[in-house]
């Protein structure tokens, strides 16, 4: 008679695998798609740096500014609990210290907006400064909350 344990064992097992395996492709997706975020907002960063050092119009600088401005708020939402596992660098103090990382993210939040503004302002030196500003807020969030290579 030991069968029908054995079966219900097995039974919670698979259904335990049906509810984990959607679960651990989700989480892998929401990592990818933060990751993609975080590129393009780099890539945006070398963009604008581009055009300063280049003496570009600053004009320029406004559409790849104004992506990192929108982003900017939607990087708290890319964090999910749950997804400090797998392919990522997230440290786990993102989880336990929720209200610092999200205090991290609205700091850099407003810094994204100045940056925006600066751009449109059209000063070479009030964008450059704002870049700079940028750059800190992003390595403010990196320092306590993103593992080292
Ligand atoms: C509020 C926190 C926070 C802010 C602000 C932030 N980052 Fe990150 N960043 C992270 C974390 C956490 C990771 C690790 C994500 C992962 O591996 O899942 C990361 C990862 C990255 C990566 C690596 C992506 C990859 O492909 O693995 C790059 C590049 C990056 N960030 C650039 C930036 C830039 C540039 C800024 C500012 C313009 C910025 N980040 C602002 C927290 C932040």
């Amino acid at each position: 008679m030991r069968f029908p344990a054995m079966t219900g064992r097995l039974m919670l097992g698979a259904a335990a695998a049906i509810v984990a395996v959607p679960l651990a492709f989700a989480q892998a997706e929401v990592i990818a798609e933060r990751k993609d975020g975080f590129k393009a907002m780099e890539q945006n960063m070398e963009q604008i740096q581009r055009i300063l050092q280049t003496r570009q119009p600053v004009a320029g600088a406004v559409a790849p500014a104004r992506a990192i401005a929108e982003h900017a708020p939607r990087i708290r939402t890319l964090f999910p609990p749950g997804s400090d596992r797998g392919d990522t660098r997230a440290l786990p103090t993102i989880w336990s210290d929720r209200a610092g990382f999200e205090r991290a993210a609205d700091t850099f939040e407003t810094q994204a907006q100045a940056l925006l503004a600066a751009a449109e302002g059209g000063d070479a030196r009030t964008l450059g400064s704002a870049l700079d500003a940028t750059g800190q807020a992003c390595l403010a969030c990196h320092r306590p909350y993103r593992q080292r290579r």
